[in-house]
């Protein structure tokens, strides 16, 4: 599989089929077409046929593609038959959000621990996991590995414990901050969100269907 070879536009529609499939194989599918796939997901059935030539030969002419085996092979690409251990920093609104409501487990990841500097916070229960003081996060990180952060605090604290937590072994962030990682940290993986910007979309896409009409 030419893993590498996959651009960066592919990979940001596999967690979209991944999903769909998914709910495919859940309502008892055990083949489908790229037509059907394309009617479904709302894409043309040839960008769908480009998208998953990129990584294999998985369709048959006349079968369609295998759901299971499909979903298998999108999962393998997207690391998700791996569990990285994860923890959270800043365990106010936003990191208790996701700490409470996002199923880890399906997505690669195992969220391990979760860390805040405000003592009302601290000891605070998300789930199975009990919010620890930000002093305890190098002991933390020497015993438990974690390799993934994400970060839910202000941007004037994420440089700092960003520096931190490249120090402990965090390979990979998720980063809700709008402190620019990647400057001072080249080496490391970022995947920003910004929830605002995806709003602005919003107003464009609005906008321009108001011109137009
Ligand atoms: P919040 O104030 O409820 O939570 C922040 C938490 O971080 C607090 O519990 C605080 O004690 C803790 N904290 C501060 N410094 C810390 C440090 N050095 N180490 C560990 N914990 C520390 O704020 P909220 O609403 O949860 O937002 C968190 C961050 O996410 C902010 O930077 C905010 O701007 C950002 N945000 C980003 C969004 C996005 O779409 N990217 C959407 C909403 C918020």
């Amino acid at each position: 599989m030419a893993k590498n070879a996959i651009s960066n536009s592919v990979i940001r529609r596999l967690p979209r089929y991944y999903r769909f499939l998914g709910d495919l194989e859940a309502n008892g599918y055990v083949r489908i077409s790229s037509r059907e796939l394309s009617e479904k997901m709302g894409l043309t059935a040839s960008q769908i046929r480009q998208d998953f030539n990129c990584f294999g030969e998985f369709g048959q002419q006349g079968y369609g593609y295998n759901v299971s085996e499909l979903r298998r092979q999108i999962g393998m690409i997207l690391g998700l038959d791996k569990q990285t251990p994860m923890i959270l920093i800043g365990a106010g609104n936003l990191g208790t959000a996701i700490a409470t409501h996002l199923d880890f487990h399906n997505r690669g990841f195992e969220l391990i621990g979760a860390f805040d500097v405000n003592p009302d916070i601290v000891g605070k229960h998300l789930g199975d996991i009990t919010v620890l003081d930000i002093s305890e996060l190098e002991s933390f990180c020497h015993e438990k590995k974690p390799t993934a952060a994400i970060l839910c605090i202000p941007k004037q604290a994420a440089e700092n414990e960003a520096d931190r937590l490249v120090k402990c072994g965090i390979q990979a962030f998720w980063n809700f901050t709008h402190y620019d990682l990647k400057i001072a940290h080249s080496d490391v993986v970022v995947e920003n969100v910004h929830l605002g910007d995806s709003l602005t979309t919003l107003s464009y896409g609005l906008n321009s269907m108001e011109k137009n009409k």
